[in-house]
């Protein structure tokens, strides 16, 4: 069985229930993003949400964070109904959005400045962070003089520093070269499993979901609609080589197939309607 499981869970339960969203139901032609989605998460569960691009997953995440109004259900984060932006969260997105003019570690302590969180404690915990992913020597670097994997490394750190309960990841190694990208997912994990904040992790590479969630929902093209919720009952640590094993393929085997029944994959057979 799993190997982390009697350690803390820092992590809270978020519950979404019938939550759909259509953008101007206004105009004459509204949009509808994402069909009804009813979806409990445990404390310290990491779940990775996967579907086509335009599917509604980022919608989706930034209702859960309370920066945009749903337009039918409910969401609760820690039993509390979500109708301001949630503050117990880290938020990390594709783009590391650093400021230029602000070194590493300043960066990093740039919400907890804003929050007023003791800085003392939070600057400890940066440097800790900064350690654990090798970047000691990056922390009084300004974003230019960084990697991109550094850069986004620098941004998760940012995110966790003040210890949140819920971690959300827009896509957030999805700008990085093939190498790094594995060497952020497998630092990423390592990060996770030592305070277990729940995470709602989206992604749209299969194999990256496989290789980090305890859960994966698969949506529907736009609207989206969860048309599986899959657990995975692989071993943590999860290392890269693991994704040669055939428990691995099986599961990403199931995904691949409910996109080619949704033309997600094998669209590519047909020629688009306007070419
Ligand atoms: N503010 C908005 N107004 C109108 N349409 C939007 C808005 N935000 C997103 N959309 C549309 O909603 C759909 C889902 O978007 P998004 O959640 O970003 O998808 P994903 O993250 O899965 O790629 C897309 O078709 C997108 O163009
Ligand atoms: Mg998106």
């Amino acid at each position: 069985m799993t190997t982390y499981e009697d350690h803390t869970i820092s992590g809270v339960p978020i519950t979404i229930e019938g939550v759909s969203k259509i953008f101007g139901p206004e105009l004459e032609r509204p949009f509808k993003a994402l069909k009804e989605v009813t979806l409990s998460i445990k404390a310290g569960e990491f779940v990775s949400v996967v579907g086509a691009s335009g599917c509604g997953k980022s919608t989706l995440m930034l209702m859960v964070a309370g920066l945009l109004q749903q337009t039918t259900g409910t969401i609760a984060v820690n039993g509390h109904l979500v109708n301001k932006p949630v503050t117990d969260v880290g938020i990390a997105f594709q783009d590391h959005l650093l400021l230029d003019f602000r070194t590493a570690m300043q960066n990093v302590m740039l919400h907890s400045d804003i929050r007023g969180l003791p800085r003392k404690q939070m600057e400890e915990r940066a440097k800790e962070l900064f350690a654990q992913l090798r970047l000691e020597r990056a922390m009084d670097k300004y974003p230019k003089q960084l990697s991109g994997g550094m850069r986004q490394r620098v941004s998760l750190i940012r995110s966790l520093v003040h210890d949140p309960a819920v971690l959300m990841m827009d896509e957030p190694l999805g700008a990085l070269d093939a190498l790094t990208r594995l060497q952020v997912r497998m630092d990423l994990e390592a990060l996770w499993m030592r305070r277990r904040p729940t995470v709602l992790f989206i992604t749209h590479s299969v194999e990256e979901a496989v290789g980090l969630s305890d859960r994966i929902i698969v949506m529907s093209p736009s609207p989206g609609e969860v048309v599986d919720d899959i657990r995975v009952e692989l071993e943590r640590p999860r290392p890269i080589t693991l994704g040669d094993a055939p428990e691995f393929g099986a599961y990403v085997d199931r995904i691949h197939r409910h996109f080619e029944r949704l033309g997600v994959l094998h669209g590519l057979g047909k020629l688009p309607q306007n070419a």
